[in-house]
């Protein structure tokens, strides 16, 4: 099984905590790959069975609510080119700050409902970071996704 993380970050913490999850978890699976969203459109949810990929979308907001400037290909590409995702399996670490009220982790969320829309599962509920609390978000992303990585595997038969 492969964990593709794909990465949509302005000042690189959400670099950070994919790289963080890769080095915690790349027990559990046969590859962690780590793909920054730039340049990505739906294809990179295309089906193909030989990887077996499990796809976690880490992301952060900004503007008022939005996703990072470099993201925005990807996320528009949801509505630009539709298509059943039945055959995606995903998770979401979304980044973002409560001081900015009701746009709270945005830009994560605004791809879980873009990634249900199309008929994606997602396998654990979203993880929210809230840069106000002072608590860096690496180890804790990290213990979260091996966490419910090592959950599914137990439940998977094989
Ligand atoms: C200009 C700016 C705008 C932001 N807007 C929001 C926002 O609307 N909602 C939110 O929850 N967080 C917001 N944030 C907080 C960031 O999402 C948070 O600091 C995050 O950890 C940054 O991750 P990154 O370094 O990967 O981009 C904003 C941060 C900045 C600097």
């Amino acid at each position: 099984m492969k964990l593709k993380i794909l990465v949509g970050t302005v000042t690189q913490t959400a670099q950070g905590v994919a790289q963080a999850i890769a080095w915690h978890c790349a027990d559990l699976v046969d590859t962690v790959d780590i793909q920054p969203m730039e340049g990505l459109d739906l294809r990179v949810f295309d089906a193909n069975p030989e990887e077996d990929a499990i796809h976690l979308i880490c992301c952060s907001t900004h503007g008022s609510g939005d996703v990072p400037d470099g993201a925005f290909a990807l996320y528009a590409s949801f509505d630009a080119q539709p298509r059943y995702l039945g055959h995606v399996r995903y998770a979401v670490v979304a980044l973002g700050d409560r001081s900015y009220g009701d746009t709270f982790c945005g830009g994560g969320r605004r791809f879980d409902e873009k990634l249900q829309d199309l008929g994606a599962r997602r396998l654990v509920d979203v993880w929210c970071h809230d840069a106000c609390t002072g608590e860096p978000p690496e180890a804790a992303a990290a213990e979260w996704c091996r966490g419910w990585l090592q959950a599914m595997l137990a439940d998977t038969p094989g």
